[in-house]
């Protein structure tokens, strides 16, 4: 046993949406979903064992917590202690690199991080692929943040605990970027747990979304092999849609889009017209991520920069899976 674990684990942004599982226990997406790795959005983690603790303790950005997020990362760390077959708790230290208050979704790399930190200290020596099934039970989309680049989780089978995300290609396949643009922050967004939830016992059209789903995915996954910007941008424009659209139908609706987010995607509809290939997309938020090239990427910010209500924008390359620190 090696008493501590310090990673390195970055978010991740679906080109090919995730939304709804199908087995709810497990934690198992219901459709594929295909992603990219971010480098310039990093959460470092430590985990450290302490037998001095009779519980896990949690420190976030510093500031020890408890409530719903602190009791999903005890679970996990649960999880690890009885593979391990150790009694000892510990003492968890996450950090984000990035604003944690900008309404950036930190899950991803947060249970990735920590998986793969609380493994290491345990000294368990789990696969990556052991650990990315691990982090899927903290946040599906956690299990993609393990592997870096391009990335795809593909749909659960009911019942099997086993699945994980796996790699496409290498962060070097594809030289594109993911330019996000940050809204105003209006009221709290709902949770892209509770909403896929709400929208799969609500919405009539989630049964349409579930049908569609998978072959944006497919496109998506095949655009990026063949490193087709047009071809990934359109059915990722698709996807974010046919999303949305399923948790807007929902009764009552759950809306992500702000008037600034309208405005951002207008914008990138206009810029190609101007000729850039810039293709948009959004999660569970009123923020905005463009995909370009990397040579587009200095005018598609300097375009969004210019829209009312943003508030701060990020350029991010593909980037590393899980590293050491
Ligand atoms: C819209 O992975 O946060 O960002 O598995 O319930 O924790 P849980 O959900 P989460 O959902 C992400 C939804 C999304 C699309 C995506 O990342 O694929």
């Amino acid at each position: 046993m090696t008493g501590v674990g310090r990673v390195r684990a970055r978010a991740n942004i679906a080109l090919a949406k995730y939304w709804g599982k199908c087995d709810t226990a497990h934690n198992l997406p219901a459709v594929p979903s295909v992603s990219v790795t971010l480098d310039a959005l990093v959460t470092e983690t430590e985990v450290a064992l302490d037998p001095s603790l009779d519980r896990d303790l949690v420190l976030l950005q510093g500031t020890p917590r408890d409530g719903p997020e602190a009791d999903k990362i005890r679970s996990l760390l649960a999880e690890l202690r009885t593979l391990s077959g150790s009694g000892v708790y510990t003492r968890v230290s996450s950090h984000n690199l990035f604003p944690s208050a900008s309404g950036l979704a930190s899950s991803a790399s947060g249970f990735a991080a920590l998986v793969a930190a609380g493994e290491r200290a345990y000294g368990l020596g789990l696969s990556l692929e052991a650990q990315s099934a691990l982090a899927r039970r903290g946040s599906a989309s956690a299990a993609r943040s393990l592997f870096g680049g391009f990335v795809e989780l593909p749909s659960g089978v009911p019942g099997d605990g086993t699945l994980a995300a796996r790699a496409l290609h290498p962060p070097e396949h594809w030289d594109v970027r993911v330019v996000i643009a940050m809204t105003t922050l209006g009221a709290k967004d709902v949770a892209s747990r509770a909403g896929m939830r709400h929208t799969a016992e609500t919405s009539p059209y989630y049964a349409a979304w579930l049908g569609c789903a998978p072959g944006y995915a497919r496109e998506v996954r095949d655009g990026i092999a063949a490193r087709d910007l047009e071809r990934v941008g359109r059915a990722m424009e698709a996807s974010t849609a046919a999303m949305h659209a399923s948790a807007w139908a929902a009764v009552p609706g759950v809306r992500y889009f702000k008037p600034s987010t309208v405005a951002l995607l207008d914008r990138v509809e206009a810029l190609r017209r101007e000729g850039i290939g810039a293709w948009s997309t959004m999660d569970a938020g009123p923020h905005v991520k463009v995909l370009c090239l990397a040579a587009d990427a200095p005018r598609v910010e300097r375009a969004l920069r210019a829209v009312e209500g943003v508030v701060e924008l990020r350029v991010s390359r593909p980037g590393p899976g899980i590293e050491p620190w």
